[in-house]
């Protein structure tokens, strides 16, 4: 386990995101290190100098194992080992089965199911060196539902996560490492407010029991809530946050 007084270093993917940002903002805000990963070097250094606290920005493509081999190499040699690992990075299509092209569905599993298995791959042998460990992945209600308004290929991608977060609870439980995934639904993002027409977004508030979208920090809450010290006990857990949309 990191020291009392050692600062914890986080990794966040997707962080020149909506979400990956305010993550970052978040753990920042508890005094962490953040490495900032997304494929665009030029916005994650604007953003990493617009942000108070240690950031490292890191640019590669997540579906690229290679890519992700040489920047986790780079990584190390920059912070060490990371203790918290945030899954976040993401791709939303929309089409469903008989409009998903093979070339789609290649993108959207590389990116949201694979690039979680090579990320986590790299990063595990660390924490288990410190047996202390936090792994946070980000699936979807889509999972869960099939997909209200999101494709097949994302709500698949998205079951194969919460799949990926039990297997890697079960195996690393041992090691001080807890793994748990967020399924959030309809966080106020562009992936609602520019992915979705004006009617589909009336269509699904009206559904939505709690009478609004999510909003970005409403996610980052429930990343800070996993990785404290006292979630401990917590692992394999997929956390709904959905607004009452659906109950399991
Ligand atoms: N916004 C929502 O309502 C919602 C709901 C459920 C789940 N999610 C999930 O939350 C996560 C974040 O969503 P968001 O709304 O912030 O989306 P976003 O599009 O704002 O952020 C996603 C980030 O991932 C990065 N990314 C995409 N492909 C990448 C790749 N190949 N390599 C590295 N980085 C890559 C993008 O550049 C982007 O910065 C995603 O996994 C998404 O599926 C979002």
């Amino acid at each position: 386990m990191p020291s009392s007084t050692e600062k914890k270093t986080a990794m966040v993917t997707g962080a020149a995101g909506t979400l990956g940002l305010v993550v970052t903002k978040a753990l920042l805000a508890q005094g962490m290190r953040v490495v900032m990963a997304d494929v665009n070097q030029e916005r994650l250094d604007e953003l990493s100098a617009s942000l108070p606290g240690e950031t490292f920005p890191f640019a590669f493509n997540l579906g690229d194992p290679v890519q992700v081999k040489t920047a986790w190499e780079k990584i190390q040699k920059a912070v060490g080992t990371v203790d918290v690992l945030v899954n976040n990075a993401g791709i939303l299509t929309n089409n469903k089965l008989e409009t998903t092209s093979a070339e789609e569905w290649q993108r959207v599993i590389d990116v949201n199911v694979n690039g979680v298995f090579y990320l986590s791959q790299l990063v595990v042998p660390g924490m288990k060196s410190k047996k202390w460990g936090r792994i946070i992945n980000t699936s979807s209600l889509a999972a869960k539902t099939g997909g209200i308004t999101a494709g097949t290929a994302y709500s698949t991608s998205k079951g194969a996560v919460i799949s990926f977060t039990f297997s890697l609870a079960a195996e690393l439980a041992c090691h001080g490492i807890t793994v748990n995934g967020i399924a959030p639904a309809y966080v106020r993002t562009p992936m609602v407010t520019e992915q979705l027409s004006e009617a589909q977004r009336a269509e699904v508030m009206a559904k939505i029991p709690v009478g609004r979208f999510c909003e970005p920090e409403e996610f980052a809450h429930v990343v800070l809530f996993l990785v404290d010290d006292k979630a401990g006990f917590i692992t394999g857990e997929i956390i709904d946050q959905n607004g009452g949309l659906h109950f399991d």
